[in-house]
């Protein structure tokens, strides 16, 4: 409470949105992410962190390289700033306004990668790079798919993110971005979101815990033995490979002691802990309190019953809405 009053008094005058960053916390959260990833570079995810100067802050210190972003335009902009010069888009895009921007940036060009997974979306990019193409190829990541498939393929644990699957699959794929000059292979991505993502010790489910535990364990030692032959098909066709990436804040640690670590850089993604966010059972990576501490702040226009409420709340408040008619509206500071 003692904080919270503190947080209040060094923002009153502050108009919101607002988020209050406790540096201390957020490098003590970094120092101990980089301590479990062994020496492994970690690639600092941009969407959880959403701001420049804490992207900024982080890259500066030893063990952080490189970002993940979410969009491509929001990585031009960042390679605009010059906030890092290895960017990778990890989520495949057709934003062709923004493709071709890349494409005529030599800047952005040399700075920014984007994710590939299938020969489509080669053609796709190409396309939109169209005339505006300079001297510098696109740069391009092969996106693995990292789900688990039990039961021959009829069981399926983990987002679906890629159709590549195999090692052949990840070599044909790199022979074909190999044939188009406009595109060069930078790195392959290959993201566990079964295990970085999902709690290992759901509060008082122990049975559920010992099953997701069993899954991720199997899912772990299949994906380390398809990473590394994935890595190796490439890298015949590909030798110059940069990077590859993989895991999350809730497997840094095992994922950076796989072998597919590749000649250069493996870049880790990183997660920012928000405190709220945290996912249950994430307990034993969690990082040591307190977390990077990031409250934030909105103002406050309509106070419920005994509580209050932020401008955007959800659909619970939606609903309260209409049953009572128009909330009546207090200023930020009456509704605190
Ligand atoms: C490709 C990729 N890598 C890494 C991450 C970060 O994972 P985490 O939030 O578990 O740190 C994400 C998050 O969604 C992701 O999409």
């Amino acid at each position: 409470m003692e904080l919270r009053r503190c947080y209040d008094a060094a923002t009153a005058e502050v108009e919101p949105p607002l988020a209050i960053v406790d540096m201390d916390a957020l490098r003590a959260n970094a120092a101990n992410l980089v301590s479990r990833a062994a020496g492994k570079p970690i690639r600092v995810a941009s969407k959880s962190v959403r701001c420049r100067a804490i992207l900024e802050e982080v890259l500066a210190m030893d063990g952080f390289s490189g970002i993940m972003a979410f969009t491509l335009p929001e990585a031009l902009w960042l390679a605009r700033h010059q906030v890092s010069d290895d960017i990778l888009v990890a989520y495949p895009t057709a934003d062709r306004t923004a493709l071709a921007a890349l494409a005529a940036d030599p800047h952005a060009a040399a700075t920014v990668t984007v994710v590939v997974d299938s020969a489509d979306h080669l053609d796709l990019i190409e396309k939109a790079a169209g005339d505006q193409r300079g001297d510098h190829p696109i740069r391009v990541c092969l996106e693995l798919d990292a789900a688990y498939h039990a039961l021959s393929g009829r069981v399926r644990v983990g987002a679906r993110r890629s159709p590549v699957h195999a090692p052949e699959q990840a070599a044909a794929l790199a022979r074909e971005i190999g044939k188009r000059p406009g595109l060069v292979l930078a790195g392959i991505m290959a993201y566990e979101s079964q295990i970085a993502g999902v709690g290992d010790d759901p509060p008082g489910r122990p049975l559920r815990a010992r099953a997701i535990r069993a899954i991720q364990a199997r899912s772990r030692a299949e994906l380390a033995g398809r990473r590394a032959a994935v890595v190796r098909a490439v890298r015949e066709v590909r030798p110059d490979l940069e990077f590859v990436n993989g895991g999350g804040t809730g497997s840094v640690e095992k994922t950076a002691a796989e072998e597919a670590a590749p000649r250069r850089t493996a870049s880790w993604a990183w997660r920012g802990d928000l405190p709220r966010r945290r996912l249950p059972g994430l307990g034993q990576r969690r990082q040591d309190p307190p977390a990077a501490a990031v409250p934030a702040g909105r103002a406050v226009v309509r106070r419920g019953r005994g509580s209050r409420r932020g401008a955007d709340s959800a659909a619970g408040e939606r609903r309260r809405f209409a049953r009572r008619g128009r909330p009546r509206l207090v200023s930020a500071r009456q509704g605190r």
